[in-house]
Protein backbone atom coordinates (compact mmCIF):
# COMPACT_ATOMS: atom_id res chain seq x y z
CA UNK A 1 0.00 0.00 0.00
CA UNK A 2 2.04 3.15 -1.06
CA UNK A 3 -0.67 5.73 -0.51
CA UNK A 4 0.48 9.00 0.71
CA UNK A 5 -2.75 9.29 2.46
CA UNK A 6 -2.45 5.90 4.28
CA UNK A 7 0.60 7.21 5.78
CA UNK A 8 -0.96 10.40 6.68
CA UNK A 9 -3.68 8.08 8.08
CA UNK A 10 -1.04 6.14 10.45
CA UNK A 11 1.30 8.98 10.87
CA UNK A 12 -1.98 10.59 12.57
CA UNK A 13 -3.69 7.91 14.15
CA UNK A 14 -3.28 8.87 17.62
CA UNK A 15 -4.94 12.49 17.02
CA UNK A 16 -7.71 10.36 14.86
CA UNK A 17 -8.39 8.45 17.75
CA UNK A 18 -9.19 11.05 20.58
CA UNK A 19 -11.04 13.01 18.07
CA UNK A 20 -13.57 10.55 18.07
CA UNK A 21 -13.07 10.04 21.58
CA UNK A 22 -14.49 13.99 21.90
CA UNK A 23 -17.39 13.21 19.68
CA UNK A 24 -18.07 10.06 21.68
CA UNK A 25 -17.98 12.05 25.05
CA UNK A 26 -21.43 14.56 23.52
CA UNK A 27 -24.49 12.32 24.51
CA UNK A 28 -26.73 12.59 21.61
CA UNK A 29 -29.65 10.28 21.53
CA UNK A 30 -31.70 10.80 19.02
CA UNK A 31 -34.92 9.32 21.18
CA UNK A 32 -34.86 11.15 24.15
CA UNK A 33 -35.91 15.08 24.31
CA UNK A 34 -33.70 16.42 27.01
CA UNK A 35 -30.68 15.38 24.63
CA UNK A 36 -31.88 17.74 21.63
CA UNK A 37 -28.91 20.23 22.18
CA UNK A 38 -26.37 17.04 22.22
CA UNK A 39 -27.60 15.90 19.22
CA UNK A 40 -26.50 19.58 17.66
CA UNK A 41 -23.97 19.49 19.25
CA UNK A 42 -22.23 16.43 17.64
CA UNK A 43 -23.65 17.84 13.97
CA UNK A 44 -21.73 21.03 14.88
CA UNK A 45 -18.45 19.17 15.94
CA UNK A 46 -19.11 17.05 12.74
CA UNK A 47 -19.63 20.12 10.91
CA UNK A 48 -16.52 22.23 11.78
CA UNK A 49 -14.79 19.21 11.25
CA UNK A 50 -15.50 18.66 7.36
CA UNK A 51 -15.12 22.92 7.31
CA UNK A 52 -11.85 22.29 8.77
CA UNK A 53 -10.02 19.53 6.29
CA UNK A 54 -10.92 21.71 3.16
CA UNK A 55 -14.37 20.49 2.34
CA UNK A 56 -16.65 23.32 0.90
CA UNK A 57 -20.14 24.24 1.23
CA UNK A 58 -20.39 22.72 4.82
CA UNK A 59 -24.17 23.51 6.28
CA UNK A 60 -26.73 22.55 8.57
CA UNK A 61 -29.81 21.08 7.04
CA UNK A 62 -32.74 21.72 9.40
CA UNK A 63 -35.20 19.20 9.61
CA UNK A 64 -38.44 18.54 11.96
CA UNK A 65 -35.79 16.50 14.18
CA UNK A 66 -32.25 16.89 14.38
CA UNK A 67 -30.05 18.40 11.78
CA UNK A 68 -28.25 16.90 8.44
CA UNK A 69 -25.14 17.73 8.28
CA UNK A 70 -24.04 18.33 4.37
CA UNK A 71 -20.55 19.26 2.95
CA UNK A 72 -18.63 18.49 -0.29
CA UNK A 73 -16.00 18.78 -2.88
CA UNK A 74 -16.43 18.69 -6.37
CA UNK A 75 -13.76 19.57 -8.52
CA UNK A 76 -12.18 16.17 -9.69
CA UNK A 77 -13.99 16.42 -13.21
CA UNK A 78 -14.81 14.03 -14.94
CA UNK A 79 -14.29 11.91 -11.81
CA UNK A 80 -17.32 10.05 -10.18
CA UNK A 81 -19.05 11.27 -7.55
CA UNK A 82 -20.30 9.55 -4.11
CA UNK A 83 -22.38 10.25 -1.72
CA UNK A 84 -21.22 9.44 1.75
CA UNK A 85 -23.51 8.78 4.65
CA UNK A 86 -23.95 8.02 8.46
CA UNK A 87 -25.64 8.84 11.24
CA UNK A 88 -24.07 10.73 14.83
CA UNK A 89 -27.37 9.91 16.51
CA UNK A 90 -27.01 6.93 19.36
CA UNK A 91 -29.41 4.74 21.42
CA UNK A 92 -29.96 5.43 24.73
CA UNK A 93 -27.45 3.83 26.91
CA UNK A 94 -29.44 2.06 29.67
CA UNK A 95 -29.44 -0.67 31.37
CA UNK A 96 -26.02 2.13 32.95
CA UNK A 97 -25.53 -0.35 36.00
CA UNK A 98 -24.03 -2.59 33.18
CA UNK A 99 -21.45 -0.65 31.86
CA UNK A 100 -17.70 -1.53 33.01
CA UNK A 101 -16.93 1.94 32.55
CA UNK A 102 -19.31 4.97 31.73
CA UNK A 103 -21.33 4.86 27.68
CA UNK A 104 -20.24 8.61 27.49
CA UNK A 105 -16.71 8.31 28.75
CA UNK A 106 -14.82 6.80 25.72
CA UNK A 107 -12.06 3.98 27.74
CA UNK A 108 -9.96 1.93 25.94
CA UNK A 109 -9.43 -1.49 26.77
CA UNK A 110 -7.90 -5.09 25.51
CA UNK A 111 -8.03 -3.26 21.80
CA UNK A 112 -11.05 -1.64 22.26
CA UNK A 113 -12.54 1.76 22.81
CA UNK A 114 -15.92 1.45 24.93
CA UNK A 115 -18.76 3.70 24.39
CA UNK A 116 -22.17 3.81 23.41
CA UNK A 117 -21.96 5.37 19.54
CA UNK A 118 -18.70 3.76 19.22
CA UNK A 119 -18.95 1.77 16.53
CA UNK A 120 -22.68 2.41 15.71
CA UNK A 121 -22.05 4.67 14.18
CA UNK A 122 -19.71 7.74 15.91
CA UNK A 123 -16.29 5.39 15.41
CA UNK A 124 -17.82 5.01 11.07
CA UNK A 125 -18.38 8.30 10.86
CA UNK A 126 -14.97 9.07 12.00
CA UNK A 127 -13.14 6.95 9.90
CA UNK A 128 -14.89 8.34 6.59
CA UNK A 129 -14.34 11.57 7.84
CA UNK A 130 -10.67 11.16 8.56
CA UNK A 131 -10.21 8.85 5.36
CA UNK A 132 -11.31 12.16 3.68
CA UNK A 133 -8.83 14.21 5.47
CA UNK A 134 -5.82 12.21 5.29
CA UNK A 135 -6.82 12.16 1.41
CA UNK A 136 -6.97 15.99 1.49
CA UNK A 137 -3.92 16.71 3.09
CA UNK A 138 -1.36 14.07 1.38
CA UNK A 139 -2.60 15.36 -2.30
CA UNK A 140 -4.46 18.79 -1.41
CA UNK A 141 -6.98 17.10 -3.63
CA UNK A 142 -9.74 14.46 -3.43
CA UNK A 143 -9.27 11.47 -5.78
CA UNK A 144 -13.21 12.08 -6.69
CA UNK A 145 -16.04 14.17 -6.24
CA UNK A 146 -17.45 14.32 -2.40
CA UNK A 147 -20.90 14.90 -1.05
CA UNK A 148 -21.41 13.93 2.86
CA UNK A 149 -24.72 13.96 4.32
CA UNK A 150 -24.62 12.83 7.88
CA UNK A 151 -27.97 12.30 9.58
CA UNK A 152 -28.87 12.43 13.30
CA UNK A 153 -32.12 10.43 14.01
CA UNK A 154 -31.14 6.87 12.06
CA UNK A 155 -32.19 5.44 15.18
CA UNK A 156 -35.41 6.51 15.27
CA UNK A 157 -36.28 5.74 11.90
CA UNK A 158 -34.83 8.92 9.95
CA UNK A 159 -37.82 11.08 9.28
CA UNK A 160 -35.87 14.04 8.65
CA UNK A 161 -33.04 12.43 6.17
CA UNK A 162 -36.03 10.71 3.75
CA UNK A 163 -38.37 13.96 3.13
CA UNK A 164 -35.25 15.80 2.52
CA UNK A 165 -33.71 12.60 -0.28
CA UNK A 166 -37.53 12.37 -1.32
CA UNK A 167 -37.57 16.09 -2.47
CA UNK A 168 -34.39 14.76 -4.48
CA UNK A 169 -32.40 18.03 -4.32
CA UNK A 170 -29.37 19.34 -6.79
CA UNK A 171 -27.12 18.74 -3.61
CA UNK A 172 -27.66 15.03 -3.21
CA UNK A 173 -26.80 14.61 -7.32
CA UNK A 174 -23.83 11.25 -7.05
CA UNK A 175 -23.01 7.91 -8.52
CA UNK A 176 -23.38 6.10 -5.96
CA UNK A 177 -23.64 6.16 -1.66
CA UNK A 178 -21.29 5.24 0.66
CA UNK A 179 -22.65 3.42 3.55
CA UNK A 180 -20.24 2.81 6.98
CA UNK A 181 -22.64 1.79 9.41
CA UNK A 182 -22.14 -2.17 8.74
CA UNK A 183 -20.02 -4.70 10.28
CA UNK A 184 -17.51 -7.54 9.50
CA UNK A 185 -18.86 -10.70 8.74
CA UNK A 186 -15.94 -12.12 11.16
CA UNK A 187 -12.47 -10.72 12.67
CA UNK A 188 -9.89 -9.80 10.36
CA UNK A 189 -12.59 -10.93 7.20
CA UNK A 190 -13.30 -7.81 4.76
CA UNK A 191 -16.85 -7.70 3.97
CA UNK A 192 -19.48 -6.15 2.18
CA UNK A 193 -22.99 -5.99 3.17
CA UNK A 194 -25.52 -6.01 0.26
CA UNK A 195 -28.88 -6.34 2.08
CA UNK A 196 -30.60 -4.96 5.05
CA UNK A 197 -33.96 -5.62 6.67
CA UNK A 198 -36.24 -3.36 6.62
CA UNK A 199 -39.36 -2.31 9.39
CA UNK A 200 -42.22 -1.41 11.04
CA UNK A 201 -41.73 -0.17 14.60
CA UNK A 202 -45.38 0.14 15.90
CA UNK A 203 -47.19 0.97 19.77
CA UNK A 204 -49.93 -1.31 20.64
CA UNK A 205 -52.76 0.14 22.90
CA UNK A 206 -55.42 -1.90 24.59
CA UNK A 207 -57.56 -0.11 27.31
CA UNK A 208 -60.23 -1.57 29.06
CA UNK A 209 -61.66 0.05 32.20
CA UNK A 210 -62.68 3.88 32.52
CA UNK A 211 -59.78 4.24 35.28
CA UNK A 212 -57.58 2.00 37.68
CA UNK A 213 -59.60 -0.46 39.81
CA UNK A 214 -58.65 -2.03 42.77
CA UNK A 215 -58.17 -6.28 41.64
CA UNK A 216 -59.99 -7.88 44.43
CA UNK A 217 -63.13 -5.41 44.26
CA UNK A 218 -63.36 -5.69 40.35
CA UNK A 219 -61.18 -8.70 39.31
CA UNK A 220 -63.26 -11.29 37.95
CA UNK A 221 -65.89 -8.64 36.33
CA UNK A 222 -63.11 -5.74 34.66
CA UNK A 223 -61.05 -6.30 31.51
CA UNK A 224 -57.37 -6.30 32.39
CA UNK A 225 -55.72 -4.72 29.79
CA UNK A 226 -52.35 -6.52 30.42
CA UNK A 227 -53.30 -9.97 30.00
CA UNK A 228 -55.64 -8.95 26.66
CA UNK A 229 -52.01 -7.58 25.56
CA UNK A 230 -50.41 -10.72 26.29
CA UNK A 231 -53.30 -12.74 24.26
CA UNK A 232 -52.39 -10.70 21.00
CA UNK A 233 -48.91 -10.83 21.41
CA UNK A 234 -49.18 -14.77 21.61
CA UNK A 235 -51.14 -14.80 18.61
CA UNK A 236 -48.55 -12.91 16.49
CA UNK A 237 -46.18 -15.93 16.27
CA UNK A 238 -46.64 -19.38 16.80
CA UNK A 239 -44.19 -21.55 18.90
CA UNK A 240 -42.19 -22.40 15.92
CA UNK A 241 -41.37 -18.80 15.34
CA UNK A 242 -43.89 -18.82 12.11
CA UNK A 243 -45.69 -15.53 11.86
CA UNK A 244 -49.58 -15.87 12.37
CA UNK A 245 -50.83 -13.22 10.66
CA UNK A 246 -52.74 -14.39 7.56
CA UNK A 247 -50.79 -12.74 4.10
CA UNK A 248 -47.74 -11.87 5.99
CA UNK A 249 -45.14 -13.99 3.84
CA UNK A 250 -46.95 -13.33 0.54
CA UNK A 251 -44.59 -10.65 -0.88
CA UNK A 252 -41.27 -12.29 0.86
CA UNK A 253 -38.95 -13.59 -2.20
CA UNK A 254 -36.47 -15.93 -1.44
CA UNK A 255 -32.67 -15.90 -1.78
CA UNK A 256 -31.17 -17.48 -4.55
CA UNK A 257 -29.59 -20.79 -4.74
CA UNK A 258 -26.07 -19.11 -5.65
CA UNK A 259 -26.51 -16.86 -2.60
CA UNK A 260 -27.56 -19.27 0.14
CA UNK A 261 -24.71 -21.50 -1.28
CA UNK A 262 -22.35 -18.84 -0.42
CA UNK A 263 -23.92 -18.30 3.13
CA UNK A 264 -23.18 -21.74 3.60
CA UNK A 265 -19.79 -21.35 2.90
CA UNK A 266 -19.11 -18.56 5.40
CA UNK A 267 -17.44 -19.55 8.82
CA UNK A 268 -20.61 -19.45 10.79
CA UNK A 269 -20.87 -21.94 13.78
CA UNK A 270 -24.45 -22.28 14.94
CA UNK A 271 -23.18 -23.38 18.56
CA UNK A 272 -20.96 -20.77 18.92
CA UNK A 273 -23.15 -18.02 17.97
CA UNK A 274 -25.50 -19.71 20.34
CA UNK A 275 -22.96 -19.99 23.51
CA UNK A 276 -20.70 -16.51 22.69
CA UNK A 277 -23.29 -13.85 21.18
CA UNK A 278 -26.87 -14.42 22.42
CA UNK A 279 -26.02 -16.60 25.42
CA UNK A 280 -29.13 -18.27 25.61
CA UNK A 281 -29.81 -22.21 26.05
CA UNK A 282 -31.50 -22.54 22.92
CA UNK A 283 -31.75 -20.30 19.49
CA UNK A 284 -35.45 -20.32 18.66
CA UNK A 285 -36.77 -19.17 14.94
CA UNK A 286 -38.67 -20.75 12.17
CA UNK A 287 -37.83 -24.72 10.91
CA UNK A 288 -36.28 -25.13 7.86
CA UNK A 289 -34.08 -22.51 7.76
CA UNK A 290 -30.81 -21.51 9.06
CA UNK A 291 -29.99 -19.18 11.29
CA UNK A 292 -28.32 -16.67 8.57
CA UNK A 293 -31.54 -16.99 6.79
CA UNK A 294 -33.72 -16.57 9.46
CA UNK A 295 -31.74 -13.41 10.56
CA UNK A 296 -31.36 -12.14 7.20
CA UNK A 297 -33.87 -13.53 4.89
CA UNK A 298 -37.18 -13.99 6.81
CA UNK A 299 -39.39 -11.47 8.59
CA UNK A 300 -40.16 -11.56 12.33
CA UNK A 301 -41.62 -9.97 15.50
CA UNK A 302 -40.26 -8.66 18.22
CA UNK A 303 -41.60 -6.91 21.65
CA UNK A 304 -38.94 -4.39 23.01
CA UNK A 305 -40.74 -3.36 26.20
CA UNK A 306 -44.43 -3.24 27.53
CA UNK A 307 -45.30 0.36 29.61
CA UNK A 308 -48.02 1.06 32.31
CA UNK A 309 -49.09 -0.77 35.53
CA UNK A 310 -47.57 -0.81 38.54
CA UNK A 311 -43.62 -1.66 38.17
CA UNK A 312 -41.97 -0.29 41.83
CA UNK A 313 -40.70 -2.64 44.25
CA UNK A 314 -43.63 -4.32 46.40
CA UNK A 315 -47.06 -5.03 44.96
CA UNK A 316 -50.15 -3.01 44.78
CA UNK A 317 -53.55 -4.72 43.53
CA UNK A 318 -54.53 -2.72 40.41
CA UNK A 319 -56.58 -3.33 37.45
CA UNK A 320 -54.78 -1.09 35.42
CA UNK A 321 -56.73 1.24 32.51
CA UNK A 322 -54.37 0.67 30.10
CA UNK A 323 -51.18 -1.48 29.08
CA UNK A 324 -49.20 -0.64 26.05
CA UNK A 325 -46.01 -2.50 24.20
CA UNK A 326 -43.44 -1.40 21.61
CA UNK A 327 -43.86 -4.27 18.69
CA UNK A 328 -42.02 -4.12 15.35
CA UNK A 329 -41.40 -6.28 12.72
CA UNK A 330 -38.41 -6.59 10.42
CA UNK A 331 -39.42 -6.95 7.10
CA UNK A 332 -37.35 -8.88 3.82
CA UNK A 333 -37.41 -7.82 -0.22
CA UNK A 334 -40.24 -7.63 -1.58
CA UNK A 335 -42.23 -6.79 1.59
CA UNK A 336 -43.30 -3.27 1.89
CA UNK A 337 -43.78 -1.09 5.13
CA UNK A 338 -47.34 0.02 4.30
CA UNK A 339 -49.12 -3.36 3.41
CA UNK A 340 -47.04 -5.44 6.60
CA UNK A 341 -49.18 -2.52 8.76
CA UNK A 342 -52.14 -2.69 7.06
CA UNK A 343 -51.76 -6.44 7.51
CA UNK A 344 -51.10 -6.74 11.02
CA UNK A 345 -53.53 -3.40 12.49
CA UNK A 346 -56.01 -5.62 11.14
CA UNK A 347 -55.29 -8.73 12.12
CA UNK A 348 -55.09 -7.48 15.49
CA UNK A 349 -57.88 -5.38 15.54
CA UNK A 350 -59.47 -9.13 14.61
CA UNK A 351 -58.07 -10.76 17.47
CA UNK A 352 -58.84 -8.29 20.41
CA UNK A 353 -60.12 -10.25 23.12
CA UNK A 354 -63.67 -8.54 24.13
CA UNK A 355 -63.96 -5.87 26.88
CA UNK A 356 -60.78 -3.76 25.81
CA UNK A 357 -60.21 -1.15 23.06
CA UNK A 358 -56.88 -1.46 20.93
CA UNK A 359 -54.92 1.22 19.03
CA UNK A 360 -52.42 0.06 16.31
CA UNK A 361 -49.83 3.07 15.68
CA UNK A 362 -47.07 3.33 13.34
CA UNK A 363 -44.31 4.77 15.15
CA UNK A 364 -42.04 4.53 11.82
CA UNK A 365 -41.26 2.63 9.58
CA UNK A 366 -38.07 1.51 6.27
CA UNK A 367 -38.03 -0.39 3.58
CA UNK A 368 -35.87 -3.48 3.25
CA UNK A 369 -32.82 -3.69 0.61
CA UNK A 370 -31.12 -5.23 -1.73
CA UNK A 371 -27.68 -4.47 -3.68
CA UNK A 372 -26.91 -5.30 -7.00
CA UNK A 373 -23.17 -6.47 -6.87
CA UNK A 374 -22.19 -6.20 -10.10
CA UNK A 375 -20.82 -3.06 -10.31
CA UNK A 376 -17.38 -1.03 -10.66
CA UNK A 377 -17.99 0.31 -7.26
CA UNK A 378 -18.34 -2.77 -5.49
CA UNK A 379 -15.35 -4.33 -7.56
CA UNK A 380 -13.56 -1.17 -6.91
CA UNK A 381 -14.29 -1.97 -2.94
CA UNK A 382 -13.21 -5.35 -3.08
CA UNK A 383 -10.01 -4.78 -4.32
CA UNK A 384 -9.31 -2.16 -2.10
CA UNK A 385 -10.45 -4.28 0.88
CA UNK A 386 -7.97 -6.91 -0.41
CA UNK A 387 -5.40 -4.91 -0.37
CA UNK A 388 -5.41 -3.59 2.93
CA UNK A 389 -6.74 -7.00 5.03
CA UNK A 390 -5.02 -9.39 2.19
CA UNK A 391 -8.33 -11.23 1.85
CA UNK A 392 -11.00 -11.83 -0.53
CA UNK A 393 -14.36 -10.00 0.39
CA UNK A 394 -16.74 -12.11 1.48
CA UNK A 395 -21.22 -10.63 0.57
CA UNK A 396 -23.09 -11.06 3.44
CA UNK A 397 -26.77 -9.90 4.36
CA UNK A 398 -27.82 -7.95 7.77
CA UNK A 399 -30.46 -8.41 9.89
CA UNK A 400 -30.55 -5.01 10.77
CA UNK A 401 -32.22 -1.96 8.77
CA UNK A 402 -30.74 1.19 7.97
CA UNK A 403 -33.73 2.92 6.16
CA UNK A 404 -32.30 5.40 3.90
CA UNK A 405 -30.26 3.39 1.90
CA UNK A 406 -33.42 1.84 0.03
CA UNK A 407 -34.74 5.51 -0.06
CA UNK A 408 -31.38 6.48 -2.16
CA UNK A 409 -31.80 3.70 -4.69
CA UNK A 410 -35.34 4.56 -5.18
CA UNK A 411 -35.57 8.27 -5.00
CA UNK A 412 -31.72 9.40 -6.27
CA UNK A 413 -30.94 5.81 -7.64
CA UNK A 414 -27.87 5.38 -6.45
CA UNK A 415 -26.51 2.22 -5.59
CA UNK A 416 -24.91 1.86 -2.17
CA UNK A 417 -21.50 0.09 -0.89
CA UNK A 418 -22.02 -0.56 2.82
CA UNK A 419 -18.35 -1.01 3.93
CA UNK A 420 -18.48 -1.19 7.88
CA UNK A 421 -16.02 -2.52 9.99
CA UNK A 422 -17.63 -3.35 13.11
CA UNK A 423 -18.17 -6.84 14.65
CA UNK A 424 -20.86 -8.88 15.67
CA UNK A 425 -19.95 -9.02 19.11
CA UNK A 426 -19.14 -5.18 19.13
CA UNK A 427 -22.76 -4.74 21.59
CA UNK A 428 -24.91 -2.06 19.48
CA UNK A 429 -27.57 -0.92 21.46
CA UNK A 430 -26.72 -2.85 24.36
CA UNK A 431 -24.32 -2.18 27.25
CA UNK A 432 -20.49 -2.07 26.44
CA UNK A 433 -20.69 -1.08 22.92
CA UNK A 434 -17.62 -1.39 21.89
CA UNK A 435 -15.21 -0.64 18.50
CA UNK A 436 -12.11 -2.49 17.91
CA UNK A 437 -8.99 -0.45 17.30
CA UNK A 438 -7.56 -2.57 14.70
CA UNK A 439 -10.75 -2.10 12.76
CA UNK A 440 -11.02 1.86 13.46
CA UNK A 441 -7.78 1.95 11.53
CA UNK A 442 -7.89 -0.59 9.14
CA UNK A 443 -11.39 1.05 8.45
CA UNK A 444 -9.53 4.34 7.68
CA UNK A 445 -7.22 3.00 5.13
CA UNK A 446 -9.99 0.77 3.22
CA UNK A 447 -12.12 4.15 3.14
CA UNK A 448 -9.26 5.75 1.78
CA UNK A 449 -7.79 2.94 -0.61
CA UNK A 450 -11.45 2.68 -1.97
CA UNK A 451 -12.06 6.42 -2.85
CA UNK A 452 -8.86 6.14 -4.38
CA UNK A 453 -9.73 3.09 -6.41
CA UNK A 454 -13.01 4.32 -7.97
CA UNK A 455 -10.79 7.75 -8.69
CA UNK A 456 -8.25 6.22 -10.26
N1 LIG B 1 -26.25 0.31 12.14
C1 LIG B 1 -27.53 -0.20 12.53
C2 LIG B 1 -28.08 -1.24 11.57
C3 LIG B 1 -27.18 -2.42 11.40
C4 LIG B 1 -26.81 -3.19 12.49
C5 LIG B 1 -26.71 -2.76 10.16
C6 LIG B 1 -25.96 -4.26 12.33
C7 LIG B 1 -25.87 -3.82 10.02
C8 LIG B 1 -25.47 -4.57 11.09
C9 LIG B 1 -28.49 0.96 12.65
O1 LIG B 1 -27.95 2.04 13.37
C10 LIG B 1 -29.69 0.54 13.40
O2 LIG B 1 -29.57 0.14 14.53
N2 LIG B 1 -30.84 0.70 12.81
C11 LIG B 1 -32.06 0.51 13.47
C12 LIG B 1 -33.05 1.16 12.55
C13 LIG B 1 -34.37 1.46 13.06
C14 LIG B 1 -34.41 2.15 14.36
C15 LIG B 1 -35.19 2.17 12.01
C16 LIG B 1 -32.36 -0.95 13.65
O3 LIG B 1 -31.96 -1.79 12.83
O4 LIG B 1 -33.01 -1.27 14.66
MN1 LIG C 1 -26.09 2.48 12.78
MN1 LIG D 1 -28.18 1.46 15.55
Amino acid sequence: MSSSAVAYARQNHPRFLNELKDLLRIPSISTLPEHKADCRKAAETLLAELKRIGMEHGRMIETKGHPLVYADWLHASGKPTVLIYGHYDVQPPDPLDEWHSPPFEPTERNGNIYARGAVDDKGQVVAQVKALESLMAANHALPLNVRVLFEGEEEVGGEGIASYVASKPADLKADFALVSDTELFAPGLPTLCVGLRGMIYTELEVRGAKTDLHSGMYGGAAPNPFVSLAHIIARLKDENGHILIPGFYDDVVAPSKEELAAWRSLPFDEEEYRKAEVGSKQLVGEAGYSVLERTWARPTVDVHGILGGFVGAGAKTVIPAKATAKVSMRLVPNMTPAKAFALYKSYVEKIAPAGVDVDVRLIHSGDACLIPVDNRYIQAATRALHEVWGKDTVFIRSGGSIPIVGDFDRHLGLPSVMMGFGLPDDNLHAPNEKFNLKNFELGIQSLIRFLEEVGS
